[in-house]
């Protein structure tokens, strides 16, 4: 234990008498659950609970009055002497950090990993060795492009970054959802990212890649062509972070005990499966609720529905190195899984929220560059420059060299350097010392051998040139944007085109648009004339020059076009959402359904559906057209959650309108519940009516799509018997058939 934990947890048990404060109590309660986290029994001293305290200054002063500053005269001027005013407003003068520069927006949780069986023939990594262990980690979600008050449903890549605290020091695996990246050199990052931001004469838009900037440079750039078929798909609009894949990217290495070496590329699958809301429906939750993603995930904790992924390995032998039509080093490649399989490791849990969103999640500093023993990083330039990144802005970010001291991205595992001072120091360095070698702390700290958990770099064999340069392996762009895009059902290359259609049809420059299309078309020529036909223009035959501008000015041009490795691909199921063999569990566990009640509905229909939705794990909430108590036909009483003004359909799941005559009736009178239920058929979710209800539906005019799969109607018998078939509806998520095809 380092010497400044010492001392917090010292100060800690002075001030708070005998008995461990409440929410240490609260901490050690949590290991019940089967868990026993020891970043959490780390950071409980740093908890401030104030409950039963007195209100003090940050000298622990006792304030007596917290209403008044202090004047000369009830009328007269402020004193300068006011020491607890002048204290409270610099304080709050100085609340604000800079946001990051990238992924300002997220949403973090605690929990724990636990490795399946002892990977010691990949690593020595201690934390991937025993099954009994369970590493406490810290995971933030995030958005790119958009500022910290930005919408949680813009559509942009998720960043996945977990940190795991484990005993050999802190692994961070700073991931994305999508498995690619625009750029394969992290030279051309403050590129991508300038153009991707609100532009810098009028800072319009925010939050959206639906711009001329954007698109001006994804046109210039051939290389981004895999990764904006991910970022046009659905899965840069998730339904819920708890149902999106995470991946490390890059191809990292590791190593085990005998100092073998292979590549590695990480996935995390999450156990809910994949899913995603449709791109209106997207739009319209950033206004009912720009908080959504953040919310699902607190209330999924809260609810003890607690998130899991597993994590993957993709593992080549380092001889087989060159065996692929592309560069292992290349970050706008994915190695298919039909090529190397995936193989399930461990499992990671979240099952309890911060304490303090400024605290933890606004605190917490990710670093590629965090690896421990038996991990080790690759020349992927993206990653070498990542590598550097991410220190250098948490510097100013945080303020100092000392943000590792700020409990969140404290290390469980002991730490002893001769780093010291700067803003902010922490840890009281006790002793004379503070260089090495010395003699005069008997050579203290000292280097721990490897057989100690020390970290050696892989020796990997350099023999090269200095140049600017990339490798040639580097040039086929559109391969695995072909792959991808043909990988997709129908229905998700629809959206596709959708989403194209969307975000050049922002783009307020034709030549931008002409050659975006000139560039879909050499990923397919289907795809680039749907798009066309969207903008009212058409594919051009060719493109006036090469578009590559990432190659040295005198190279021969030839060697370094664009080119196309395979042009008849076997697609990758497993590239797409819908029905992709990695996730075939159909579940609605955690699903929110809502039910469109009033005064006068049928107890027994509201009853038995909700029962059946409830054992099978989903959310039931009421909406209706006033909030209070609504009593039923037979005075069953329910709370209502939401009204038509608070609630919308984009909330929700899917939707049950229960039997009643008189709450049938009422929400007749309520304009908005139509509206609810024409959007979410719109929204090709599942919907079920009983008895009465169904008269709803018809009054929505969703009469005629009554014999819909996914519209659930059951005039006689009980709700009861619909459940089984509303239940299936859900669990498929959408009903895509009902949508149009572009
Ligand atoms: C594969 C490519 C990349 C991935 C997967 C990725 C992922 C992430 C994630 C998940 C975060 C948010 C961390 C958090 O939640 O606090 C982040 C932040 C950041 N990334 Fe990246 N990134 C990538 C490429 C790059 C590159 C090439 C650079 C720069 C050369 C870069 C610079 C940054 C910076 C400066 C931050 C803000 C860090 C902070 O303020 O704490 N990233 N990145």
């Amino acid at each position: 234990m380092s010497q400044a934990r010492n001392n917090t947890k010292r100060n800690n048990s002075k001030n708070n008498k005998s008995n461990p404060p409440e929410h240490e109590l609260e901490l050690t309660q949590h290991a019940g659950l089967g868990m026993n986290n020891a970043k959490l029994d780390e950071l409980a001293p740093n908890i401030e609970d104030s409950a039963g305290e007195f209100l003090t200054t940050d000298q622990g002063i006792r304030i007596n009055d917290n209403q008044n500053s202090l004047k000369a005269g009830d009328r007269g001027p402020t004193l300068m002497e006011d020491f607890m005013f002048r204290e409270k407003i610099t304080h709050f003068d100085h609340e604000r950090i800079p946001e990051r520069v990238v992924h300002a927006r997220g949403s973090g949780a605690h929990g724990y990993f636990q490795v399946y069986e002892p990977m010691s023939d990949l690593t020595r990594a201690h934390f991937l060795q025993d099954p009994s262990v369970q590493t406490p980690v810290f995971v933030r979600f995030s958005t790119v492009a958009g500022s910290r008050g930005s919408t949680d449903l813009a559509r942009d890549v998720r960043g996945f970054a977990v940190k795991f605290y484990t005993e050999e020091g802190n692994f961070d695996l700073v991931g994305n959802n999508i498995p690619v990246f625009f750029i394969q050199d992290a030279i051309k990052f403050p590129d991508v990212i300038h153009a991707v931001k609100p532009e810098p004469h009028n800072e319009i838009p925010q939050a959206a890649s639906a711009h001329d900037t954007f698109w001006d440079f994804i046109s210039l750039f051939p290389e981004s062509m895999h990764m904006v078929m991910w970022v046009m798909s659905d899965r840069a609009i998730p339904r819920s972070y708890r149902m999106m894949e995470g991946f490390g990217v890059h191809t990292f290495r590791l190593i085990n005990a005998r100092g073998k070496a292979r590549f590695v590329k990480f996935h995390w699958k999450p156990l809910l499966g994949l899913h995603a809301v449709v791109w209106d429906e997207a739009q319209k939750i950033s206004g009912k609720d720009p908080d959504f993603h953040r919310r699902d995930l607190w209330e999924a904790i809260e609810n003890g529905d607690y998130p899991e992924w597993e994590l993957c390995v993709q593992v080549v032998e380092e001889r087989d190195e060159h065996s692929f039509d592309f560069d292992l080093l290349d970050p706008t490649k994915i190695i298919p899984e039909e090529l190397v399989p995936v193989r399930r490791i461990g499992r990671m849990t979240l099952n309890r929220n911060p304490e303090n969103f400024f605290a933890e999640t606004e605190q917490v500093a990710f670093h590629v560059g965090n690896i421990v023993p038996g991990i080790d990083f690759t020349n992927d330039p993206l990653l070498q420059g990542r590598l550097f990144s991410y220190l250098d802005t948490q510097l100013t970010r945080l303020g100092g060299p000392n943000f590792h001291e700020i409990p969140i991205n404290r290390p469980v595992a002991p730490v002893h350097n001769n780093q010291r001072d700067g803003f902010m120091r922490q840890t009281i360095n006790r002793g004379q010392t503070a260089y090495d070698p010395n003699s005069l702390r008997g050579g203290c700290p000292f280097q721990a051998g490897v057989d100690m958990s020390g970290f050696a770099s892989y020796a990997e064999r350099i023999d090269a040139q200095k140049i600017r340069q990339r490798s040639a392996s580097f040039f086929d762009h559109f391969s695995q944007a072909t792959l991808f895009y043909r990988s997709q059902s129908p229905v998700e290359q629809n959206h596709i085109v959708r989403a194209l259609r969307f975000e050049l049809g922002k783009v307020g420059t034709p030549p931008i648009r002409e050659r975006m299309l000139a560039l879909l078309a050499q990923v397919d020529t289907d795809l680039a004339n749907r798009v066309a036909a969207g903008l009212g223009a058409s594919v051009p035959k060719k493109l006036d020059k090469p578009l590559n501008l990432s190659v040295p000015a005198d190279a021969d041009p030839r060697k370094f076009q664009p080119k196309k490795l395979a042009e008849e691909m076997e697609p990758s199921p497993r590239l797409r959402m819908i029905d992709n063999p990695n996730f075939t569990l159909k579940t609605i566990k955690t699903r929110k359904i809502a039910f469109l009640v009033a005064d006068g509905f049928d107890d027994r229909s509201v009853a038995d559906m909700k029962l059946a939705l409830m054992k099978a794990g989903a959310q039931v909430m009421t909406v209706a057209p006033r909030l209070g108590v609504l009593t039923g036909v037979e005075g069953d009483t329910l709370n209502a959650d939401f009204t038509f003004l608070t609630g919308a359909s984009v909330l929700f799941d899917a939707c049950f309108v229960p039997n009643g005559q008189a709450s049938v009736a009422a929400l007749q009178n309520e304009p908005e519940a139509a509206n609810f239920l024409r959007e979410a058929h719109q929204h090709c979710k599942a919907i079920a009516a009983h008895g009465a209800g169904a008269e709803l539906l018809e009054s929505a005019g969703l009469g005629e799509s009554m014999s819909d799969a996914g519209l659930i109607i059951g005039r006689d018998g009980n709700a009861a018997a619909l459940a089984e078939d509303f239940i299936v509806s859900i669990a498929r998520h959408r009903h895509w058939e009902r949508e149009p095809m572009l």
